[in-house]
């Protein structure tokens, strides 16, 4: 039989991937600051709404306010799509503030993980949440106090999401051009796939790019891809194909 899958609505990723990402997947989306993370789970949301699927987002970051003002600027997402609750923007006050735990996000105060799992597993439920983001994760285990415990977190996240039938991007800060999945070193085994977007420089110019790195269930290319981000969202190209470079 074959596997199911969640297509991400960027035609070219939804080809390196062979139809998308498989069901219940948890990926980590990996790159620094700017390199379009926010845009990326945002198309993948608005590709979900289209088709009648729950998206939840959970900003850790930015307001939920001034993401949804930034997110209609760009031409795929539609202002029905927050009115239906297709789309939805949930920050981690929020969050807290279900808990029980008062709405202080402030960076003084320690999380308490097992909470927010329990709170994330509610509010998916409560939703039915087929596509969830969580931007990002490093906000997340920023705000947990003592490594062993974000291990401790970044595991039992994991294993949580993957029982609840959604299919995850978790966004992840990395530090500028390095080689790194994530800031604190755990949170990449939490995942069963991770995209890295990162950048290179050509003839005096920061070009993104795009790479899949692992992807469990199913094939995929491991190519590095030239990625756009414009306001009708991110597209991708062939590094090599599109510099006329020879073929390797
Ligand atoms: N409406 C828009 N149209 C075209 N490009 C945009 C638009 N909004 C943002 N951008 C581009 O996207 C970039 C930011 O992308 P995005 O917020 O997705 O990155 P990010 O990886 O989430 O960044 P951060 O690490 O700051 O969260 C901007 O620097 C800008 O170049
Ligand atoms: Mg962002």
């Amino acid at each position: 039989m074959s596997i199911q899958r969640v297509p991400t609505g960027i035609q070219e990723l939804d080809e390196i991937l062979r139809g998308g990402i498989p069901v219940s997947n948890v990926v980590l989306l990996a790159g620094g600051s700017g390199m379009g993370k926010t845009t990326l789970t945002l198309q993948y949301l608005a590709h979900g709404a289209e088709q009648g699927e729950n998206g939840l987002f959970l900003s850790v970051t930015e307001p939920v306010q001034i993401l949804e003002r930034n997110a209609l600027e760009y031409q795929f997402m539609r202002p029905e799509f927050f009115k239906k609750g297709l789309v939805r923007l949930v920050d981690l006050r929020a969050v807290l503030q279900r808990m029980g735990m008062g709405g202080d996000t402030a960076s003084g105060t320690a999380l308490d993980g097992a909470a927010l799992i329990e709170a994330l597993e509610a509010i998916v439920k409560e939703y039915k949440v087929k596509r969830l983001v969580v931007d990002s994760i490093t906000a997340i285990c920023q705000r947990i106090e003592s490594t062993g415990r974000i291990r401790d977190f970044v595991f039992r996240l994991g294993l949580s999401l993957s029982q609840l039938g959604c299919t995850t991007i978790l966004t992840s800060e990395t530090p500028p051009r390095e080689l790194k999945y994530s800031m604190f070193g755990v949170e990449e085994f939490i995942g069963d796939g991770i995209i890295f977007l990162s950048e290179l420089e050509r003839n005096n110019d920061l070009v993104r790019t795009l790479q899949v790195i692992k992807m469990r269930g199913t094939e995929h290319s491991r190519a590095k891809f030239m990625m756009d981000l414009s306001e009708y969202g991110i597209s991708l190209a062939p590094l090599l194909k599109k510099f006329g470079e020879a073929k390797v």
